[in-house]
């Protein structure tokens, strides 16, 4: 989600120790070097020998040129690609025998926008049907992480309704998509069985330690186990067993306490009014008078897409946050190893262990199930970390158990589930990272390396806030950085169970002749800043997506960088090679490819945003009319290589 600077979060007034306070010498070489300074200074100076070496790929990754910069309201991708849009919001998904069009002037209802695509496309999957390698046909599994309620209604946010509540709740949530491609283009199927939508009034069940427990209670749902909808999901994965994880980011945005607001609201940033006026028509969403639904939100989201009659589940055992999203990767012994952090200044980089290993997919066939359905509970179980990186290049997760070191009733924990619902309170008392606005997070195919991007904290070091540190080292961080580690056990053997590792800075983004040291970046190839969405190919290419507010794009030191764009980077060279641009005030995010590589998916997410009021007509399409030339939409945009080859290859 693209934020404004002037709502972005900041409520983590713990008083951890920065790591500059700890140890200053060493964050100074990494200031004063550079990357290559800072690998040295962290990994030779230190005498750490653990890291992983990184050694060039013995052949270039890129088989494209690199594209320049734009301010166009387009998509431009290399020559020999073509770029289509699809599945624009408002297009009907095909659930069978309803199938509203999209109007134009904005006057599809509540119930049609709950039966087409949502708005503000984000992370997304590409699930093939039939066989695991299917690239011709497959379900398109994305998020709607937020809407535009001056586009999304006809009078924008003049004259707020209850009925304008509701299409604002349809157009969130996730959509699951039938898609094929036939004589080489790509269709939605419709009618199609699988076709769905999840909104912000879906039921979705509790799973995991903190379902029941009595902070999930509310009149509506007095056992504490089932809520209606999912909220601000951001990004999203795809597990080992074929479910699709997706984060619950913003919730914050939707709730409102216009009485006394508690500390425990004010640590997640519950405000006297709402960002989205919701609770003006929904009292669900007024913590005056329904102080526990805001407990609800804020969890990572388990959807089973090939099954249209399953019950999605909010997985609390892996903690509540501003979840961006959740990432999977397995240990030898087959347990699952869930990475995610938090979108927020100051918030945290979290990891998640199951206790139980996956149910392999024989294993299920055997007992005459889905790989899904026999790893249904898998996430429920196990324990459950949060990062602290260390000035030393090496990093260690602290556990967040109920009853160890500070986690205590004392302390103003109950249980397990109250650790849960309050994991940024219990990472304050661990004395946990605070990181630069962690989002998407991704592991490397070959060397189980994982990255997270840290997209920027222009907060950092600014009056009272906190300092630098070796893992956030840049003052008013206005472009981001991608920090990237190696989880590594007591004898040295690489573990993504573990609870130490070794960590560097891929780079730090930002244009390396930028006058002001702490703008300065590292990056070798196409600058940019702000990087927000990664994801690893299967040939190991880290293609990055970048996310700078449209209210600070194009201006000051963040000009240079023309509109949001995707780039590649070699993570073994550090080059990077621009490789799409996105239309005016646009955010690039979301990344699928099919198993044979040879099409790609990428969303385009608000295209025009920042307009002004849009209740005035001249407004609706003012910085953007992206993709059909009116009304600016969200959408995939489906890219392919004019000789049918493997994208970016
Ligand atoms: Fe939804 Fe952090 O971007
Ligand atoms: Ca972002
Ligand atoms: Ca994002």
């Amino acid at each position: 989600m693209a934020k404004d600077f002037s709502t972005m979060e900041h409520s983590n007034a713990s008083q951890n120790l920065s790591i500059h306070q700890v140890s200053q010498p060493q964050r100074r070489a990494v200031l004063q070097g550079g990357l290559a300074v800072s690998f040295a200074s962290l990994f030779g100076a230190a005498g750490c020998t653990t890291v992983t070496p990184i050694t060039a790929n013995a052949v270039p990754l890129f088989g494209f040129k690199g594209i320049s910069i734009s301010k166009a309201d387009t998509i431009r991708v290399p020559e020999g690609y073509t770029a289509r849009p699809f599945a624009a919001w408002g297009e009907p998904i095909g659930v069978t025998g309803a199938m509203p069009a999209f109007k134009e002037d904005a006057s599809n209802t509540a119930a049609e926008q709950a039966q087409q695509m949502g708005m503000h496309h984000d992370g997304m999957h590409f699930f093939p049907l039939g066989t695991a390698n299917n690239s011709q046909r497959g379900l398109l599994v994305m998020n709607h992480e937020y809407v535009d309620d001056g586009l999304l209604h006809v009078g924008g946010i003049k004259e707020w309704t209850a009925e304008k509540v509701k299409k604002s709740q349809a157009a969130h949530g996730v959509s699951v998509i039938e898609i094929e491609q036939k004589n080489g283009t790509w269709t939605m199927v419709r009618p199609s069985r699988l076709a769905r939508r999840f909104t912000a009034q879906t039921p979705f069940a509790l799973g995991g330690p903190a379902a029941g427990h009595a902070l999930m209670k509310t009149a509506a749902d007095p056992q504490g186990r089932t809520v209606l909808g999912t909220l601000n999901n951001c990004a999203s994965s795809k597990t080992p067993w074929g479910t699709y994880l997706s984060g619950e980011e913003n919730f914050r945005f939707y709730f409102t306490n216009g009485g006394t607001i508690t500390p425990h609201e004010k640590r997640w940033g519950m405000g006297k009014t709402s960002f989205f006026r919701w609770p003006e028509h929904d009292a669900r969403f007024d913590a005056a008078q329904n102080p526990n639904e805001f407990n609800r939100f804020g969890w990572v989201v388990e959807i089973d897409p090939n099954d249209p009659q399953s019950t999605p589940v909010k997985r609390t055992a892996m903690g509540r946050a501003a979840h961006e999203g959740a990432w999977v990767a397995l240990t030898a012994d087959q347990r699952a190893v869930v990475y995610s952090g938090e979108d927020a200044r100051f918030e945290y980089i979290y990891k998640f262990v199951s206790s139980k290993p996956m149910t392999s997919e024989a294993a299920a066939k055997a007992q005459g199930l889905t790989h899904a359905q026999a790893n249904k509970t898998l996430l429920d179980e196990g324990t459950l970390y949060v990062a602290r990186f260390d000035a030393d290049g090496t990093g260690k997760w602290l556990p967040l158990i109920h009853g160890a070191g500070k986690l205590t009733a004392a302390n103003g924990f109950a249980d397990q589930g109250e650790v849960l619902i309050k994991t940024r309170q219990a990472s304050d008392l661990l004395g946990a990272t605070k990181m630069d606005r962690p989002e998407w997070l991704t592991i490397h195919p070959r060397t189980g390396e994982v990255y997270c991007t840290l997209t920027n904290n222009s907060a950092r070091g600014v009056g009272a806030n906190p300092g630098v540190d070796a893992a956030n080292p840049r003052a008013n961080n206005m472009m981001g950085q991608i920090i990237r580690w190696t989880e590594r056990n007591a004898a040295g053997q690489q573990d993504h169970a573990a609870d130490t590792m070794t960590w560097n800075h891929l780079v730090l983004a930002g244009d390396p002749a930028n006058t002001r040291a702490d703008a300065r970046g590292n990056i070798k190839g196409d600058i940019y800043a702000c990087p927000d969405g990664i994801t690893f190919d299967a040939r190991g290419v880290l293609w990055v997506q970048t996310d700078m507010h449209a209210s600070e794009m194009n201006k000051g030191e963040m000009t240079g960088f023309g509109n949001n764009q995707m780039l590649a980077c070699d993570p073994a060279s550090g080059e990077m090679r621009r490789f799409l641009t996105g239309p005016v005030n646009s955010e690039i995010t979301g990344l699928a490819l099919t198993p044979d590589g040879k099409t790609m998916f990428i969303n385009v997410q608000h295209p025009g945003e920042n307009a002004a009021d849009r209740s005035d007509p001249n407004n609706v399409s003012a910085f953007s009319k992206w993709p059909y030339g009116g009304r600016p939409r969200s959408a995939t945009v489906v890219i392919t290589r004019d000789d049918g080859g493997v994208i970016g290859a």
